[in-house]
């Protein structure tokens, strides 16, 4: 389809601004207006590449400003949404809980609210239109660690799809699955989906919902486990590991599920859910022992040599046990699969951000927040 005008929120952020960057060189004949807030974790320096394309607008605004939305999406007669604004880091929801509450449920309330005001009013009405969702596997709640008799994981399991993967217990997140969330991010998050539903449901809003695991690539912000301690390694800066680094997660490129929220966002079925993961769990140990050992080659310093930054401290609230996508579905109906190979993805990874240390500094100054604040004062 030509001549789309898709909305995208939340595109300064780091898996945004891997969709942002997907659909703006590969659509020419699109519209890609990213919708962000610039909180503490969006940044146009991700997008420095692509701001000047001609199919690419932002705009500075809050997903909770519905009259601000809706004007948008009415001057841009907006047909797709892909909304992925949210407060996404689950230490910063144990603290702070109300303010993932009203971004991540007001707020896609008001995204919602604001393309139905737009759409009903449309003579075509919801013909050829789209709210996608970007969602987490978190919802699911956390997986037990079960493990047949006298085999010590991981060890090798079915998923649906009937193949073998490595695996830390034998059930994994379906589609079908109650919702159960722990922590108040991932609370909020699932609050937000069921809106998402509703609006299906109750309006007949074209809607799409997507449960992904956790993602890591470049521009992710340092306060997640990867790049904060790719930087913490570099500095020689302690690895807070929480409680004994046991729980396990399910680790996917993050351009991986950009192309997925392509495909989807085109091919997806409406109101159904997919979820999205490579089948690929670690526990953090691993993971964290992994970072240590491919930066220290990176440096040049001995393999190994920074394990004794590994600082265990006190586990997080809550702190869920294990999380495994099971992506069959997705695979199945859409024929998605991952690219990477988590060796290789997590090289480039590391490489990135240890090529990018002005971007981590910006990041973590600040200094980027006064310099966009200022840049873009009343747009
Ligand atoms: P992020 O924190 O890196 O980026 C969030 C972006 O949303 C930032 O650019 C921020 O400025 C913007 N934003 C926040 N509040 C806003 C508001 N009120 N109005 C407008 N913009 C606002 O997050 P991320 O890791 O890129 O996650 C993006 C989405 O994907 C989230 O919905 C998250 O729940 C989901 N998700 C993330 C992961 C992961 O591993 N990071 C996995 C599965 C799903
Ligand atoms: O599963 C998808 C989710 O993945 C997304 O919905 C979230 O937005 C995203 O932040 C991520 O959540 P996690 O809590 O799993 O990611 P985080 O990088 O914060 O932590 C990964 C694991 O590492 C987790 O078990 C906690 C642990 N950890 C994390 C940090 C920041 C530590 O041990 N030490 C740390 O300092």
């Amino acid at each position: 389809m030509s001549n789309r005008t898709i909305l995208i929120t939340g595109g300064a952020g780091f898996i945004g601004s891997h969709v942002v960057r997907l659909f703006v060189n590969k659509y020419p004949d699109y519209r890609i207006i990213n919708l962000d807030k610039l909180t503490y974790a969006g940044n146009l320096a991700n997008l420095k590449d692509i701001e000047d394309r001609p199919n690419y607008r932002f705009v500075k605004m809050d997903i909770c400003d519905f009259e601000g939305v809706l004007a948008l999406m009415q001057d841009e007669h907006v047909d797709g949404v892909i909304h992925l604004a949210a407060e996404s880091h689950v230490d910063r929801s144990i603290k702070d809980p109300f303010t993932f509450a009203q971004t991540n449920v007001i707020g896609t309330l008001s995204m919602l609210q604001a393309a139905k005001a737009y759409w009903e009013g449309l003579p075509e009405k919801y013909e050829g239109k789209r709210f996608y969702h970007i969602s987490t596997d978190e919802v699911y709640g956390a997986l037990e660690m079960t493990h047949p008799e006298g085999i010590e994981p991981p060890f090798t399991t079915k998923a649906s799809s009937g193949e073998h993967h490595l695996a830390y217990g034998e059930k994994f997140f379906t589609e079908d699955l109650k919702y159960q969330p722990h922590s108040p991010y991932s609370a909020a998050k699932a609050s937000s989906d069921h809106f998402v539903r509703a609006f299906h449901d109750t309006y007949g809003m074209p809607t799409i919902v997507t449960n992904c695991s956790n993602n890591y690539g470049p521009y992710q912000f340092p306060e997640k486990l990867i790049p904060l301690f790719v930087n913490n390694i570099r500095h020689r800066k302690p690895l807070p590991v929480y409680g004994k680094g046991e729980n396990v997660r399910d680790w996917l490129y993050v351009e991986d599920h950009a192309r997925a929220i392509d495909l989807i966002f085109h091919e997806g079925k409406v109101a159904e859910t997919y979820n999205i993961g490579g089948f690929n769990e670690w526990k953090n140990i691993d993971i964290v022992k992994t970072l240590i050992r491919v930066t220290d080659r990176l440096l040049g310093r001995p393999e190994g040599a920074d394990e004794d930054l590994i600082t265990f401290v006190t586990d997080r609230a809550g702190h869920d046990l294990r999380y495994a996508i099971d992506s069959t579905k997705l695979q199945r109906e859409l024929g998605w699969e991952p690219s990477l190979q988590f060796e290789e993805g997590i090289e480039k990874t590391i490489r990135w951000y240890l090529e990018n240390q002005d971007w981590l500094d910006n990041v973590t100054s600040g200094e980027y927040q006064k310099y966009y604040e200022e840049m873009y004062k009343g747009r």
